[in-house]
């Protein structure tokens, strides 16, 4: 499964693409806000900073809108991953951008027919928010087991990118239901490696090794 970091900050992004985790980024309106950075400039940034696709979401609402704001996006690198919603303009816009050879992020998605619809519309990327289903009482995974299932029966390439993603939990159940991308917030990617009885486990080994006064350089 592909790890991609879900933000705007540029240096959250660096840190831990050190570390190899770094597939690609999203980010969408709020994530820019939140960086409080120029968007085309951030985005440009992260272009340069990482090889792997980079969603920037369009604001339009309208087909035509959309079209131009996502060829402007595109322009900006050649892997740029525009973001489009999940709605009858953005499906239009999702087969004539990627007709046009550039990759497409569909956006909120919240159930196996928008998810379907947008297979079928060519999109590259399929982002449901398995957190906001979660938060209204919904199960967030089963829509991603779904959305699978559906994609295979029937052969459709578009990827899953497990997206609004709150935990490690998170993390490990969209892998064992098949996406295939985890969009992680830089807080929840730094803490997989994290397991308190990996840090008891290692703390015993170093006391018994220190015992035995040897040194292995
Ligand atoms: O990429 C979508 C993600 O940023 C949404 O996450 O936590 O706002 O539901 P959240």
């Amino acid at each position: 499964m592909k790890f991609f970091v879900d933000t705007a900050e540029v240096s959250d992004i660096l840190e831990l693409d050190k570390l190899g985790l770094v597939d690609g980024v999203t980010t969408n309106p709020s994530l820019v806000k939140k960086s409080g950075r120029d968007f085309i400039e951030v985005i440009r940034e992260i272009c340069e900073a990482v090889a792997g696709p980079v969603s920037a979401e369009t604001v339009a609402l309208d087909y035509e809108g959309m079209l131009a704001e996502g060829r402007k996006l595109g322009q900006l690198a050649s892997n740029i991953a525009i973001k489009v919603p999940l709605t009858w303009d953005g499906l239009k816009a999702c087969r004539t951008l990627t007709e046009e050879g550039r990759m497409v992020n569909v956006t909120l998605c919240f159930s196996a027919n928008q998810a379907l619809l947008a297979a079928k519309a060519g999109a590259t990327f399929i982002s449901p928010f398995v957190g906001r289903l979660d938060d209204i009482n919904l199960d967030g995974m089963e829509l991603i087991r779904d959305i699978r299932t559906i994609y295979d029966n029937y052969g459709f390439e578009t990827e899953i990118l497990a997206a609004s993603i709150r935990g490690a939990n998170h993390v490990s159940e969209a892998a064992l239901a098949g996406a295939d991308v985890a969009t992680c917030p830089p807080a929840v990617l730094k803490t997989l490696a994290s397991h308190p009885l990996t840090d008891k486990g290692l703390a015993a080994f170093l006391k018994d090794w220190e015992a035995t006064g040897q040194k292995i350089v």
